[in-house]
């Protein structure tokens, strides 16, 4: 059997990390025969929370999870951690801003990119699930200059799952049947999810989406709207965030990053923007992403028409906005 690696959640008492932890120590994301080392990190009213959940871990009785270590210090939470899941944020309140909201977060994170670049393992793989996602982990990456800026990544999963599925309920088939659906941009309602290039196995032969769904204007706007607006739907209903599902994105992300992708299949992600697909510079924007051997590529050559095109554009400029407003609260430090 291998050597635990040390991975850490941050939100640690919150409602994802309550479904996300027994991913990890069931063994679905780092595989079955990897043991885990957890750190908890919270805020320190949230300790006693903590040690409930901890009781919780202790009594799933599975052999993977060796040491748990609960704490409120980012620089015990992030020692020699070889993946991190960053869930914890401010959440946004009633009258707050998104301005005040990118404020609050942008000195999280700062903070956790410090101690990732003094703490963590070299090539540690960061996934940022706490909003707004993907500037939380531009900033992240910009206070960790010690790690690869290619090791930051944002969480775009959930939607690209939500997108699988309801394309799967709309053709009447089960989701593993539809496949390469992608989330392009920042992970809000300007993200724009892409059937385009998404394909569906019928009867054991694989046809392209549009044309089995044979009906641009749902593509094009019903569909689009559902997902952009799922997250929403979600908080009416339940009156509290997508937390089950979001975990089980997260876990997924995590798992595809670590084991690789199928040959042919691609999954989103928000990475570093190289400027493929003309989308500007050093943002972290959603691309589709192949995976072998811990590391991802951005899936080249994907034909985009006009309308995809303006809503690429869309969803770019919001991101370039983000940073230029997370830029100027660090600036202001
Ligand atoms: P929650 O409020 O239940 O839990 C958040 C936890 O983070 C709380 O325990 C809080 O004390 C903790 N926290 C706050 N500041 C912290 C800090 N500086 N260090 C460590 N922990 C800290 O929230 P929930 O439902 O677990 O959601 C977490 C985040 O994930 C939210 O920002 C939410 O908007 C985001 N989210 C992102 C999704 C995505 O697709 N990228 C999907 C769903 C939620």
């Amino acid at each position: 059997t291998s050597e635990p690696i040390n991975v850490v959640v941050t939100g640690a008492a919150g409602q994802i990390a309550y479904s996300l932890l027994y991913q990890l120590a069931a063994g679905s994301v780092f595989g079955p025969n990897q043991p885990i080392n957890l750190r908890l990190l919270d805020i320190p009213v949230m300790m006693t929370v903590l040690d409930g959940v901890i009781m919780e871990l202790e009594d799933l009785a599975l052999p993977l999870l060796r040491e748990i270590t609960p704490t409120a210090d980012p620089n015990v939470a992030f020692k020699d951690v070889a993946a991190a899941f960053l869930v914890g944020s401010m959440p946004r309140k009633e009258g707050m801003e998104r301005k005040d909201l990118l404020a609050a977060n942008a000195e999280i994170f700062k903070v956790q990119g410090k101690a990732l670049d003094q703490h963590a393992q070299k090539d540690v793989k960061v996934l940022v699930v706490g909003n707004p996602a993907n500037t939380n982990a531009w900033i992240c990456s910009h206070h960790a200059p010690s790690i690869p800026k290619e090791n930051f990544t944002a969480m775009t999963r959930l939607d690209q799952n939500r997108a699988q599925a309801a394309l799967a309920a709309r053709l009447n088939v089960s989701v593993d049947k539809v496949k390469n659906v992608i989330i392009w941009g920042n992970h809000s309602s300007t993200q724009y999810p892409d059937a385009a290039h998404a394909t569906v196995n019928l009867q054991g032969s694989t046809k392209p989406v549009p044309s089995v769904v044979n009906d641009d204007n749902w593509l094009n706007t019903t569909f689009v709207e559902k997902i952009q607006k799922r997250g929403a739907a979600v908080i009416s209903a339940r009156k509290m965030s997508s937390a089950m599902s979001a975990a089980k994105a997260a876990g997924d992300h995590m798992r595809d990053w670590w084991i690789g992708t199928k040959p042919g299949e691609w999954v989103s992600m928000g990475v570093l923007s190289d400027g493929s697909y003309g989308i500007p510079r050093d943002i972290v924007f959603s691309f589709p992403v192949a995976i072998e051997n811990g590391q991802y590529k951005i899936v080249q050559g994907l034909a985009i028409n006009d309308f995809a095109r303006s809503k690429l554009n869309i969803t770019s400029k919001e991101l370039e906005e983000e940073r230029t407003e997370a830029n100027n609260v660090l600036q202001n430090k």
